[in-house]
């Protein structure tokens, strides 16, 4: 294996930039280094300015997601050595707007999080006696593939539905409604149906699955969201085939 390898990085200053450009850093190839460590090589020896996001370096807070090689990735979780001889691309993530350099705006995922209230929501008058709320591992289970979303936006970045209509409200936030909706302490799912069935809910995803191919703690928000279809449908049906008094 070669002892360097070069990084083509994507630029974009906008008080000195109109338009995004790629600049190339030559860097040591260490078996142990992912594209972080490259980045932050250039940023500690080559080129100061360069900017980006990161803060754990394992995989877990979900800040350094960026486009390595056509792909997002956790930049952290992400090895050179898998792309040696190289030269590697590293561009900010696809279908976000770019705030400098690799930073992109995740203002639209933060304002539509909320909307599908992804907490614990008790009915007034239920809470349960004492402080906790008593649940059996086979009922966690059910929602536990769910609760490991790490907001990295990499499925927002595939999602080719979220690409073209930005109304969609995307896979992780339908993913963390369904961790909330399959949650057995949790009595909110009626107060999250409107947001979820809506025409840029759930039925905007086409199922073409990326957002479950390149999510790195396996959630499979496709999963979530063909699962949620179900319930839907079924909720529909039974309201409109039962009168209303015996729902
Ligand atoms: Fe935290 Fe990569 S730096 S997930």
């Amino acid at each position: 294996m070669a002892d360097r390898i070069t990084l083509r990085v994507t630029r974009y200053r906008p008080e000195s930039e109109t338009e995004p450009v790629m600049r190339e850093y030559e860097i040591p190839l260490r078996k142990e280094w992912s594209v972080l460590d490259g980045l932050n090589h250039v940023k500690d020896h080559l080129d100061g300015t360069l900017s980006y996001r990161w803060s754990c370096r394992m995989g877990v807070c979900g800040s350094c997601g960026m486009t390595v090689d056509g792909e997002p990735k956790l930049t952290c979780a992400t090895f050179l050595g898998d792309y040696a001889p190289g030269p590697v691309r590293v561009e900010p993530l696809s279908n976000f707007p770019v705030v400098r350099d690799l930073v992109v705006d995740i203002g639209d995922f933060m304002n539509k999080l909320p909307r599908v209230k992804p907490w614990i929501i008790r009915s007034e008058g239920e809470e349960p006696a004492g402080r906790e709320y008593p649940q059996l591992p086979a009922e966690r289970e059910e929602y536990e593939r769910f609760s490991m979303c790490i907001n990295c936006m990499l499925c927002y970045a595939a999602c080719p539905v979220y690409g073209i209509d930005q109304e969609f409200i995307g896979p992780a936030a339908i993913a963390l409604a369904q961790r909330y909706n399959l949650d057995s302490r949790d009595q909110g799912a009626a107060e999250r149906m409107d947001v979820l069935s809506a025409a840029e809910g759930i039925w905007a995803c086409t199922f073409v699955g990326e957002c479950s191919a390149v999510c790195p703690k396996d959630v499979d928000p496709a999963g979530a969201i063909q699962r949620y279809k179900f319930t839907a449908a079924m909720e529909s049906l039974r309201a409109f085939l039962l009168p209303r008094g015996s729902r």
